[in-house]
């Protein structure tokens, strides 16, 4: 399904078989039965989409951010997980395609996105047309009940991008990274996040670490994996921010939370 501020538009990239108005539509998501969904993520970002634009808003690094990703964007650029947000213009950039798999998050977010709704885990595009894969606070909203399924599903994910990107492509990951040391902590106490999650009616999230996404990045494939850490927002760490969607009334000093913002860039061949 390509949706574009309520009208269908066609695309030629997508996959034979898969075109504008075919598709049967959920009240929210796309394709139903068509694509492996998760509806309960899906239903989580339908309920939050009318509150995402003002949890956003407070966002660390925004400019930080700007200047290290938009050199690096190509072409043809598919937003992995947009959320119909498209904060990134490069002058390099000739189309700008967002897919989601909430069509809320996708008809309440804004202009200049090619928006499509589809699944990470089966993208429906043709092979190797895309210039830059782009992967914003996306990957740690695969997560699933256990820690090695939702890297499966992360591996899963990126592998099913590296078919989509052209040879010289590049893939960006913006995550919000922990420590190693925290990383395993929570990988022992995955159990109290899940029960923190269910309190708060979110579905679970897992975050990686820098290591861990170069890890899977090396593992789904992608080569000359770089890192680069994103300080927070002019450099002040008393900025607030929202660090919960599902909570997103509350704020904290950026400084206190125990992540960083890293982008992580690979290409796809070494
Ligand atoms: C935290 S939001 C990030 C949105 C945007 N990238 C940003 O930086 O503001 C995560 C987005 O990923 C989408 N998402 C989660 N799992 C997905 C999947 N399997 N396929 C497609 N989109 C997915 C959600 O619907 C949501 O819009």
């Amino acid at each position: 399904m390509i949706y574009d501020h309520g009208n269908m538009v066609s695309f030629q990239g997508l996959k034979r078989g898969m075109s504008t108005g075919e598709i049967p539509m959920s009240s929210d998501g796309c394709g139903e039965g068509l694509y492996e969904m998760d509806k309960e993520q899906q239903t989580f970002f339908q309920k939050v989409s009318d509150d995402y634009g003002d949890f956003i808003k407070a966002r660390a690094s925004k400019e930080e951010l700007r200047r290290r990703i938009e050199p690096r964007m190509g072409g043809r650029v598919l937003d992995i997980g947009n959320g119909g947000i498209r904060d990134f213009f490069s002058p390099m950039t000739q189309q700008y395609i967002g897919l989601d798999f909430s069509l809320s998050m996708l008809r309440k977010g804004n202009q200049g996105v090619e928006k499509v709704c589809g699944d990470a885990l089966a993208l429906p595009f043709k092979k190797e047309i895309f210039d830059t894969l782009f992967y914003r606070s996306m990957l740690h909203h695969l997560a699933r009940k256990k820690v090695n399924e939702t890297e499966v599903r992360v591996k899963q994910a990126l592998v099913e991008g590296y078919h989509l990107l052209e040879e010289k492509g590049n893939i960006m990951v913006v995550e919000p990274c922990i420590s190693q040391g925290l990383e395993k902590i929570e990988r022992v106490c995955y159990f109290l996040i899940k029960i923190f999650c269910r309190i708060i009616h979110q579905p679970e999230v897992l975050l990686f670490s820098a290591k861990r996404l170069r890890k899977m990045l090396k593992d789904s494939g992608y080569g000359q994996i770089s890192e680069e850490s994103i300080p927070p927002r002019g450099g002040n760490r008393w900025h607030l921010v929202s660090p919960v969607i599902g909570l997103p009334r509350l704020k904290v000093p950026f400084g206190l939370l125990p992540v960083r913002q890293v982008v992580v860039e690979a290409k796809k061949h070494d």
